[in-house]
């Protein structure tokens, strides 16, 4: 089989948001933090009518719908969350009651998780089964999604809500690299979910700052070597058209980008750095694993690579931005923005790089490159169109003041494990085509219905 990769994209966020400048305000921190200091403008959330099951059914419906997918030909369905409402029974599980009632059961994959990164492992487990020997030619379903929230404090605005839905198969518009990527996976305690009876992690939010750049050095340097092995000239982010992250919040990626370079910099022989990076030999000797809340070095490499990112990675943050951190989700709602922000023609040949990231930790730099020929490119065409009337959602929203939101949310928390349980966030509210949750009987077996 060839050119392995993704054929349709689904993308679900919640119907209501709360605005990061009201938020500041209610929080009474200082004007601009989450806005300026964080960079996020809007964070999506859903009250206690939506839970993990319901978003991914409503992105896993509404990828089958426009795409008109018969759920006979999909012999795989995968799923990546941290979102854990039950320690045995899997999301996947769930999911399948749409197949069922076509008859179709014979269905591979369940879930993955660690943090951020259940997404990327199930999209590989996807695309590793379409291009194996246990291949029966159906294509695969790959489900990212998250429900996203933090305590009371300043991790708070950091949240978000979404379910991204990709089918699998050859001959895609959007093809992955084989043999390059670049993982980096290790133990650390930056971000867990010890506490089986709370919906919020425990966050070290410092720490995770580092551990995602240092991820992120490890991987980018890897990757840019796997890459070397097949092409020598390839010259790391400025052979790449596009470069996007996981985003936890959109500034964290501006650094990001920033750092890539710092690593170039640090990669690049001190005689030819004064030519490639004028100005900057004052960090000359700074070192890689000392420099990870360095102003000066973050100031300095945020200015020279402003360009780079206005061009290869602002266009991805635009979902990121709106809708905060879907967590496993966030990095395909980074694609998907990225997607609709060009048309078919500027995208046809282009190459990305992707870092995915998980803390606790695991993370993966890989490549995509966008298919040259015509068949691939009215394909591409009829993707972007479908995401473009899913992204145009964003401004049909409702905006909630923040005494609401955590008023919600408050009730999201007292009610976490209250069983039997009504729901009583609104359905109205909710977009047409949204699953919800009905009722958590005594048994604690959950119940849903489609708006
Ligand atoms: N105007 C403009 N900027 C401001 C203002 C203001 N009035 N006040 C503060 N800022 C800036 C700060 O300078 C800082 O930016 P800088 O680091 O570029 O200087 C930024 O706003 C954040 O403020 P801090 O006080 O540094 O951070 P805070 O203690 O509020 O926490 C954090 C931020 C750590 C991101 C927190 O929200 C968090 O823990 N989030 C969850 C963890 C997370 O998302 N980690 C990322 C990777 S792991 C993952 O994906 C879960």
């Amino acid at each position: 089989v060839e050119n392995v990769g993704i054929l349709a994209m689904e993308l679900y966020f919640p119907s209501q948001y709360v605005d990061q400048v009201d938020l500041e305000k209610f929080d009474e921190v200082g004007t601009g933090k989450y806005t300026i200091g964080l960079g996020q403008s809007k964070m999506g959330f859903c009250s206690d009518r939506e839970d993990i099951n319901s978003i991914c059914l409503t992105a896993l419906h509404r990828l089958t719908e426009r795409n008109n997918i018969n759920l006979h030909d999909i012999g795989r369905l995968e799923v990546g969350t941290e979102t854990i409402i039950d320690k045995s029974k899997s999301v996947k599980t769930f999911l399948m009651t749409l197949f069922a009632k076509e008859g179709a059961t014979d269905v591979e994959g369940i879930d993955s998780t660690n943090a951020c990164y259940g997404g990327t492992a199930a999209l590989f487990n996807a695309i590793n089964w379409v291009e194996s020997s246990s291949w029966d030619g159906r294509k695969a379903i790959v489900i990212a999604g998250d429900i996203a929230v933090y305590g009371k404090g300043p991790a708070r605005p950091t949240g978000g809500a979404g379910a991204v839905a990709m089918l699998i198969g050859p001959d895609a518009p959007l093809v992955f690299d084989c043999g390059v990527r670049a993982s980096y996976m290790t133990h650390a305690y930056d971000f867990y979910k010890p506490d089986l009876a709370s919906e919020f992690p425990y966050v070290d939010g410092k720490l995770t700052i580092k551990c995602y750049l240092n991820a992120l050095d490890n991987c980018y340097n890897l990757f840019c070597k796997k890459m070397r092995n097949t092409n020598s000239n390839f010259k790391g982010l400025l052979s790449l058209d596009g470069m996007l992250f996981h985003t936890p919040y959109c500034k964290l990626v501006q650094k990001s980008l920033a750092r890539m370079c710092f690593n170039d910099f640090l990669n690049t022989s001190p005689s030819d750095r004064e030519k490639q990076f004028p100005g900057l030999s004052q960090f000359n000797n700074h070192k890689r694993e000392e420099t990870y809340f360095d102003r000066d070095v973050e100031k300095a490499f945020m200015t020279y690579s402003q360009s780079l990112f206005e061009e290869k990675t602002k266009p991805s943050l635009h979902i990121a931005r709106n809708v905060g951190n879907m967590y496993t989700s966030s990095l395909y709602g980074g694609l998907v923005s990225y997607l609709v922000s060009k048309s078919p023609e500027q995208l046809i040949g282009k190459k990305f790089a992707l870092f995915s990231y998980g803390s606790g930790l695991a993370s993966t730099m890989y490549s995509i490159n966008i298919c040259k020929d015509m068949s691939a490119g009215s394909k591409l065409e009829s993707l972007i169109k479908s995401l473009n009337d899913t992204v145009s959602m964003l401004d049909k929203r409702q905006c909630v003041q923040p005494s609401v939101f955590t008023e919600l949310m408050d009730v999201r928390t007292k009610n976490y494990h209250t069983a039997p349980y009504e729901p009583s966030g609104s359905i109205d509210v909710l977009f047409p085509g949204t699953y919800y949750l009905v009722r958590i009987d005594e048994q604690r077996r959950r119940t849903y219905e489609r708006k």
